[in-house]
């Protein structure tokens, strides 16, 4: 008698003994068959797995209960359920309610369709990947791994999500924030971004590289310390080519995983100051020296040096921004961020629709600073991979902090000003050890 084909779909990143039941379950019936699914499955309803794809299927494949594992490519069962046919499906009763009850409805339905059974286990409680994964992100992480980290998640996810931080605590708003977006995904920020100008704004000073290396580099270590998620770091135009090197290294040593530097030399001024014949663009050539200079001085690959394009700002045309993008792909940016202060973001947008299909794999970079009415599903449509958000924290931080401080002065007491206030109980549970 042939055995019964049973199907388990599961993202085993971090197998437990939640999963070993369902499958041990799933033995009882028949032929267990686990539909693993791919990372750009997981990624579109929660975290990036820490195993990648092969990974978990080596793992899965071992298990002694398990005779075949087929890779399952969206969240949604049915492709694969229609293919097999399985009698059973096994899931955790877990799925009943949350992002996932629509997938099993639809498992249910399709299912249906030769007579096959949807059979669930109790959950076991106080263990899910999600736990552990929690868990992991307590303990810390390696600078490798976080250096690596953004690789990976341009890899799997349609397009990431990156926001600026200017110092620890900010940072840790950035690495915590979860939310959920207009089509019900969870949604949480890939990155932080290491803005020169915030940097330098939360210290009183201009953006003109008045804040130098070591003092920015204060700055990274202390966001270290108090997060795991992936750095890209604005490095201005990245200083001299001799001293370039130096830079690079130091934040790759660290963990960081990106250095943007812009094309342009001499005196730095920020880009979305409206005078723009203070800025000096950098000659083609001699920019792709210094992204060669960079890539040369990387230990590893994972380091990338990303080149930002000037040519919108500075009034010398989509022609010029093309032409750039592609001499700095061919001297090795690991990405491009083009660069606008238009209000409407068509440029950045018309600009991506050309980059895009000629460099299906090269991140490319938007700035909504000046286009905020341009959404992430918009930039994403035209070909983006990343956006910067860079500098809201900061920028929200400030009218707060003054509307405390006005008030303190015209009321002459706090009690005011306390309603918006975090209260001091709740400001020692943000800190962990207090
Ligand atoms: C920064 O955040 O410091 C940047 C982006 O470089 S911009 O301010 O738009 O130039
Ligand atoms: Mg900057």
């Amino acid at each position: 008698m042939t055995e019964d084909l049973v199907y388990i779909g599961m993202s085993a990143d971090l197998i437990h003994p939640g999963h070993l039941n369902i499958i041990r379950k799933g033995r009882e019936l028949g032929r267990v068959v686990i539909g693993l699914l791919t990372d750009e499955a997981i990624a579109g309803y929660k975290r990036v797995p820490l195993l990648s794809f092969e990974q978990r299927s080596a793992i899965v494949s071992g298990l002694r209960d398990v005779s075949e594992v087929v890779p399952q490519s969206t969240l949604d069962y049915s492709a694969n359920l229609r293919a097999l046919r399985p009698r059973y499906v096994v899931h955790g009763d877990d799925w009943r309610s949350g992002v996932q009850s629509a997938t099993r409805a639809r498992v249910i339905e399709v299912l249906s369709e030769w007579g096959g059974e949807l059979v669930e286990v109790p959950y076991t409680q106080g263990i899910s990947s999600t736990a552990i994964q929690q868990s992991l992100r307590e303990i810390g992480v390696t600078p490798e791994n976080r250096r690596k980290r953004l690789g990976r998640l341009l890899s799997v996810k349609p397009i990431l999500r990156v926001l600026e931080a200017h110092n620890g605590l900010s940072a840790m708003i950035v690495e915590g924030s979860t939310a959920t977006d207009a089509n019900g995904r969870p949604v949480e920020f890939d990155g932080i971004w290491l803005s020169s100008l915030t940097d330098s704004t939360a210290k009183g000073k201009p953006d003109i590289e008045a804040v130098d290396f070591t003092s920015r580099l204060q700055t990274v270590n202390e966001i270290l310390e108090v997060t795991t998620k992936p750095i890209i770091f604005d490095g201005d135009t990245g200083g001299r080519i001799d001293q370039f090197p130096f830079m690079v290294r130091t934040l790759e040593r660290l963990g960081v995983s990106a250095i943007i530097i812009e094309d342009k030399v001499g005196a730095k001024r920020n880009s979305l100051l409206e005078e723009s014949s203070v800025h000096e663009q950098d000659s083609i050539v001699d920019f792709c020296e210094k992204i060669r200079a960079g890539n040369n001085s990387r230990v590893t690959a994972d380091f990338r040096i990303i080149a930002r394009i000037e040519s919108l700002i500075l009034g010398k045309g989509m022609e010029d921004a093309w032409q750039r993008s592609e001499a700095y792909v061919a001297a090795g940016a690991g990405g491009i961020m083009i660069h606008s202060k238009e209000s409407s973001g068509a440029d950045v947008l018309e600009f991506a629709k050309r980059f895009r299909p000629a460099h299906p794999d090269v991140p490319l970079i938007a700035v909504p600073s000046t286009y905020p009415t341009v959404s992430i599903g918009t930039l994403q449509e035209a070909g983006f991979s990343l956006v910067i958000y860079a500098n809201h924290l900061l920028r929200s931080a400030y009218p707060a902090m003054q509307r405390t401080a006005q008030r303190l002065l015209v009321e002459g007491m706090a009690a005011g000003a306390e309603e918006d206030l975090i209260s001091i109980k709740n400001l020692f549970k943000l800190i962990p050890g207090q």
